[in-house]
């Protein structure tokens, strides 16, 4: 099993401090995700962003959320045997799980650099596969963590604050 851990550093103690002693949800909603389901995937992501559009947060705050969440929950579609994604609102705070079975990843190290894929054919067909995502839910959230064990699992955790 391999473990990365991305933290912003000017959040890092803020971060750990949520990590080490995690408050209760003011709300929790849970969404599923198919595989190759290129038709709905997108709408657990997109439904996040309106959540959080009616609750007030900053349009730069949206605009992360949207990027990284869409990115991971395209990845679950693309790249595994499907999964759920955890919503989890606090006041100054989203967390977000992707939590998915199947593919897992092999070197983890190597996924996340910019332009590593291993997208079938038919992700490529949909648009997919540059080895962006990973890099890209990086730099938009404040905290990453990946947890994976290849072919049998990969679960992310995001923190993004408001
Ligand atoms: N949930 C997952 N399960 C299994 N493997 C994954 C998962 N997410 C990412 N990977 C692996 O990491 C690689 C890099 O992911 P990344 O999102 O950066 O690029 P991509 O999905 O291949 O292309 P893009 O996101 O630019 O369309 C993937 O090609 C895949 O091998
Ligand atoms: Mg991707």
């Amino acid at each position: 099993m391999a473990i990365y851990e991305s933290i912003k550093p000017e959040k890092e103690s803020t971060i750990k401090q949520f990590l080490d002693n995690p408050p209760e949800p003011e709300m929790s909603i849970d969404y599923e995700v198919n595989k190759k389901d290129f038709v709905n995937s997108g709408k657990a992501s997109s439904d996040i962003k309106l959540l959080l559009k009616k609750l007030g947060v900053s349009t730069e705050v949206l605009r992360r959320v949207a990027v990284a969440s869409y990115e991971a929950e395209i990845n679950i579609t693309a790249h595994s045997q499907g999964g759920k994604i955890v919503c989890n609102l606090f006041s100054d705070l989203v967390q977000l799980f992707f939590i998915d079975i199947g593919n897992g990843i092999k070197d983890l190290e190597k996924a996340l650099e910019p332009g590593f894929s291993t997208a079938d054919d038919l992700v490529r067909e949909m648009g997919f596969g540059a080895g962006l995502g990973l890099p890209n839910i990086k730099k938009n959230s404040d905290y990453m963590k990946i947890v994976s064990e290849y072919n049998d699992h990969t679960e992310l955790e995001l923190l993004i604050f408001f």
